[in-house]
């Protein structure tokens, strides 16, 4: 009797830790198959092509013990990169909207419901689940992509470099400075992705925000072209 009580207390307490969640967790378990071949989750997970995902929300990205995490990533992580649901749903929309220059090749969930339920899959991975707020029913309902017409715009370097000015105060020509990423020679299509992640608020960064806010598409991509070539 006293086990049988004892074991209704495990379910309750341990029992599917998503049962309020608005994520469906089983059918994140089918969509993690896209993950697996480069992650681990769950017990006895270690560090593959990708790190584990144990412990995952509530903690800074990039400190998965023993991997080597590529430069823009620590990047990122040094920037103060932190996992919660609503930066992890970005992320694996688009991962390098998110983290320029990320060694995650993976082209993203762009359905909000397969980021939903694959989050709620690895939350059970996580200590205290049930603490994990859930998504904003809508934030998962904004699409981050860029769209493609502005991803063509093709930018004049001329007035790339005239609006630059702005930009080079903190970030050197040269390359890195006093922790300011280097943004010369960059593909554009990674260049216009990031700025537009900072514009719609994916990328947390407030001057950068204020930045990329005031200019326009034309503006953004003049400034990629400008940067792209810049000796
Ligand atoms: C082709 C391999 C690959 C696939 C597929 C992949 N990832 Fe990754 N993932 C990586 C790599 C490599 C990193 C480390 C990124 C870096 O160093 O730039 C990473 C990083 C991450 C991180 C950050 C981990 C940390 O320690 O901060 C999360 C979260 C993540 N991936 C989730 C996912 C999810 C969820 C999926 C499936 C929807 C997925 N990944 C698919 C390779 C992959
Ligand atoms: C006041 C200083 C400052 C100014 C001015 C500034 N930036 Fe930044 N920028 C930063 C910092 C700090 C970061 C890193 C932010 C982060 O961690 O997300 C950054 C990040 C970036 C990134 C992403 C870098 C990466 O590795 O992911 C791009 C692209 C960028 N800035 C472009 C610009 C452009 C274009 C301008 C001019 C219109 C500009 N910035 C003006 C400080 C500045």
């Amino acid at each position: 009797m006293f086990a049988r009580l004892l074991a209704l207390a495990l379910v309750v307490v341990c029992g599917p830790a998503n049962a309020d969640a608005g994520g469906d967790a089983a059918r994140g378990e089918t969509l993690f198959q896209e993950c697996k071949s480069c992650h681990q989750v769950g017990q006895g997970a270690v560090n593959r092509i990708g790190p584990h995902l144990n412990n995952i929300f509530d903690r800074s990205a990039g400190a998965s013990e023993g991997f080597r995490y590529s430069r823009g990533f620590e990047r990122a992580a040094s920037g103060g990169l932190f996992w919660t649901y609503e930066t992890l749903n970005n992320f694996i929309e688009n991962p390098r909207a998110l983290v320029s220059n990320t060694r995650m090749s993976f082209r993203g969930f762009s359905d909000p419901q397969d980021r939903d339920d694959v989050l709620a899959y690895l939350r059970q991975f996580s200590a205290s689940p049930s603490n994990i707020p859930e998504s904003a029913p809508t934030a998962a309902a904004v699409d981050h992509a860029v769209a493609p017409e502005i991803l063509a715009i093709v930018g004049d370097p001329a007035y790339g470099e005239y609006l630059s000015g702005e930009c080079t105060s903190c970030h050197q020509i040269s390359g890195v400075g006093a922790g300011i990423p280097s943004i010369t020679h960059w593909p554009t299509d990674d260049f216009v992705t990031a700025m537009h992640a900072y514009k719609v608020g994916v990328r947390a960064h407030p001057v950068m925000q204020m930045m990329a806010g005031r200019l326009s598409d034309e503006e953004i991509a003049a400034l990629a072209a400008y940067f792209e070539t810049i000796n």
